[in-house]
């Protein structure tokens, strides 16, 4: 019996990185998981992992900016697992993704980006919501991101918006007993960020930190884990550093 035993968890771009860490902790810890994203060979290995360790989890294809798969990856968690208790909104395109400035990003670009990075966590809100309501309430948490605090065109941009979507979000929601929280992660060690954020950044960003060393996504699981849990039950609207004191500036 884990702290989740009985509840289902929807985590979105669970197919590799931070989101692979945050499907394997809550499995570890009884949830039965959907694992949601586009990448179908990596999810699948996830979802085939979390089972190989005695846990319970399926694979679903989801692109999290297309409100029909949304809703798919919504109604696959009620027909396989029974209920939906638990959202946790990762997905974005972040592994290589294209390094512009916002006044000459290519205009296509910037919207795709958008409909996925801040749209599609509402699209999964939307999906989600009223099974959550049906079994008495749940708890969601959006993955934001300390760039939302520094400067990091539209990247930082739409982690604004997720720390705003939280906030409304919770406010909408509260009345169905649906708590609504982010997590903004300071530099942590995935191979997306290994391949996307320029060396000289991160070693810049790490130099800065009052814990001098990059996060590393299990560094988040602890946060992930309270905030979808009872003990968090009087805690919505909220937006967690968890960046090794990132926030300080110096
Ligand atoms: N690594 C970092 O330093 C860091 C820091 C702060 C926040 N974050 C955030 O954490 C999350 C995960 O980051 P990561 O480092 O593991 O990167 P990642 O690129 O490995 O993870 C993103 C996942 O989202 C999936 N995805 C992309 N588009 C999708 C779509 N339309 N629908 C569904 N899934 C889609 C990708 O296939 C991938 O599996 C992201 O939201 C990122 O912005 C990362």
């Amino acid at each position: 019996m884990g702290r989740f035993s009985g509840r289902t968890a929807i985590v979105t771009g669970a197919a590799g990185g931070i989101g692979e860490e945050y499907a394997k902790a809550l499995a570890a810890e009884g949830a039965k998981v959907v694992v949601a994203d586009v990448n179908d060979e990596q999810g699948a290995r996830v979802a085939q992992e979390i089972a190989a360790a005695g846990g319970e989890a399926v694979y679903q294809h989801t692109d999290v900016s297309d409100p029909a798969s949304a809703n798919a990856c919504a109604e696959r968690a009620v027909a396989e697992f029974g209920s939906l208790d638990l959202l946790v909104n990762n997905a974005a395109i972040f592994g290589g993704m294209k390094l512009d400035f916002l006044i000459t990003v290519p205009w296509d670009y910037y919207e795709k980006f958008m409909s996925v990075n801040l749209n599609g966590q509402l699209l999964m809100v939307r999906a989600c919501w009223e099974k959550m309501a049906a079994v008495g309430g749940g708890a969601i948490v959006n993955q934001s991101s300390t760039a939302a605090w520094l400067y990091s065109g539209f990247y930082g941009l739409a982690k604004v918006g997720v720390n705003g979507l939280t906030q409304q979000l919770a406010t909408e929601l509260g009345g169905s007993n649906i708590r609504v929280n982010a997590i903004a992660p300071g530099p942590i060690d995935t191979e997306a960020n290994r391949t996307t954020t320029p060396q000289s950044i991160v070693q810049d960003m790490v130099d800065k930190l009052p814990l001098k060393r990059m996060g590393r996504p299990e560094d988040l699981v602890g946060m992930l884990l309270f905030l979808l849990s009872d003990e968090a039950s009087w805690i919505t609207g909220q937006i967690f550093n968890v960046d090794g004191g990132q926030i300080i500036r110096s």
